[in-house]
């Protein structure tokens, strides 16, 4: 037989389990490679696990220094312990990181260990021809399948000037992990791991000074919400350096020298001891060319509808094609190519897929920006309602600075965008998320029923400030 498993999965990040247990589900016999230890990739071990451990920690931290008299708590003596934290992290991690195989285990997938490397040569089919599918070497064996899912994640971009050295210079993998709070760390690049990273580390204590080449953060969330975090983070403590570009670092003793053009093109410098350099990712997509997989102009998997690269039988989904670098983008995605590959119609919303940016307050969105829609040519009607007058966040530490708005169409009243700046904004777009799969209104949403007292009664009520009703306001 040509073939040992239906399916093979490369790469166990969100992506690739949950491609992996949806073909064990739907019958299909399947085989997952991770070339690390364990199994989550890049979100469980070195992305949106242990940074989310870090800023509840750190968040913790934050409210039990500057907080907690006004609730009439005494805490004067708190302290930092560091590795104690750390070790946290380190359970969260390994706890799911152990889940993650043990569901592997629970649904009769295969797992192997060791880099996973797609040939060029596609196995034998039946008659002894070229069949689909693809054979894969891993740890000193060859395996093949009638179907290979690509799901090798993506990696943290290297500024070519500014290398990563692990200890000074580190991408957010070190970042994680720093032994000691820094004491001034410059963060180049305020996108989504600048500011939960920059966030974490100025909660306990460092100065941080975020460096961005654009004039503003965030450059595809809605402007009126990327400014209201921006305002939020500055009055947190953290420094931002806009419309900057780093040109260069030199490592000098104990510390760094960051070179940076300011906005007027002048040189300026920057001394701190730790840089993280956080300015994107890039697909792993080094040795698909070889294997006659073809990738995009930005070295991406090229793949159409159904994810079938231009190889018969090899399938790419998350982070290695197009779309936002998301884990749960990368889910839905595995979902999809394995019901497709068992004959279903698998899909994926990309219209309803939210991002959340976890700082204090999290930003979270789904769907266009203002500025988008109209850039499409709609006409809008913007609906806003500040986090302030709610009675559940009243009684919430931090509350005050969130604000919902939602974005509606002039003519139809369908929702085109929702956007969250506040604490819990992650929970609080789900039912957004919702209404935009069933391509609610705005009228829809302000009709539906929110219990009392919670947060997501600020969603109605911006929902009804589409139609200009709200009640409280
Ligand atoms: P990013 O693409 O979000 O932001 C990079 C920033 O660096 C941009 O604003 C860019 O203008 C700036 N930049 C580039 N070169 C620069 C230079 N020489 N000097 C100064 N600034 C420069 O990338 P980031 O933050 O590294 O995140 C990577 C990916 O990880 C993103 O696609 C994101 O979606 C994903 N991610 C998602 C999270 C979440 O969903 N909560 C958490 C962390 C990461």
């Amino acid at each position: 037989m040509a073939y040992d498993y239906d399916v093979i999965v490369i790469g166990s990040g969100p992506g690739g389990y949950v491609a992996a247990i949806r073909a064990a589900q739907l019958g299909l016999s399947t085989c997952i490679i991770e070339k690390d230890p364990t199994l989550g990739g890049t979100c469980l071990n070195v992305g949106c696990i242990p940074s989310k451990a870090l800023l509840e920690s750190s968040e913790l931290y934050a409210v039990a220094q500057h907080e907690m008299a006004e609730h009439g708590v005494n805490a004067s003596s708190v302290s930092l312990d560091l590795e104690r934290m750390m070790q946290r992290k380190r359970g969260i991690v390994s706890d799911l990181t152990g889940g993650v195989k043990l569901l592997m285990k629970k649904n009769k997938i295969a797992v192997k260990h060791g880099l996973g490397r797609l040939l060029a040569e596609a196995p034998a089919g039946e008659g002894g021809g070229g069949g689909g599918g693809g054979k894969v070497e891993v740890a000193g064996e060859t395996i093949a399948a009638r179907h290979v899912i690509l799901a090798n994640g993506s990696e943290p971009i290297e500024l070519p000037f500014l290398p990563f050295d692990g200890e000074r210079v580190v991408s957010s993998t070190g970042a994680l992990a720093f032994e000691a709070v820094p004491e001034h760390l410059v963060v180049v690049g305020a996108g989504v791991i600048g500011l939960e990273l920059g966030s974490v580390w100025a909660r306990l204590g460092a100065k941080v000074s975020v460096v961005e080449l654009l004039p503003e953060i965030l450059p595809n969330s809605d402007k009126q919400m990327s400014k209201l975090l921006l305002r939020t983070l500055k009055k947190q403590g953290l420094e931002f350096l806009l419309g900057c570009k780093v040109k260069g670092a030199e490592v000098q003793g104990e510390g760094v020298v960051v070179r940076y053009e300011d906005g007027d093109g002048a040189e300026q410098t920057l001394a701190c001891d730790r840089v993280m350099v956080c300015v994107g990712r890039r697909p792993r997509s080094e040795g698909l060319a070889e294997a006659g997989v073809a990738l995009d102009d930005k070295r991406r998997v090229a793949i159409d509808d159904h994810f079938r690269t231009n190889r018969e039988g090899v399938y790419a989904i998350g982070d290695l094609v197009r779309g936002p670098m998301l884990a749960h983008k990368a889910e839905d995605e595995g979902v999809a190519v394995a019901e497709l590959i068992a004959g279903q119609p698998g899909h994926v919303n990309y219209e309803a897929i939210p991002n959340v940016i976890y700082t204090h307050p999290e930003l979270a969105e789904v769907g266009l920006s203002e500025e988008a829609a109209k850039a499409r040519g709609f006409e809008v009607r913007t609906g806003k309602y500040s986090f302030k007058p709610n009675a559940r966040a009243k009684t919430l530490v931090g509350a005050e600075d969130g604000m919902v708005k939602l974005v509606a169409c002039a003519k139809t009243d369908r929702l085109l965008g929702a956007h969250i700046v506040g604490p819990r904004a992650s929970d609080m777009i789900a039912e957004l998320v919702m209404a935009f799969e069933f391509s609610a209104s705005a009228e829809d949403v302000a009709r539906t029923v929110h219990a009392h007292p919670t947060l997501s009664e600020i969603v109605k009520e911006a929902a009804l400030a589409v139609d200009k009703r709200p009640i409280h306001g």
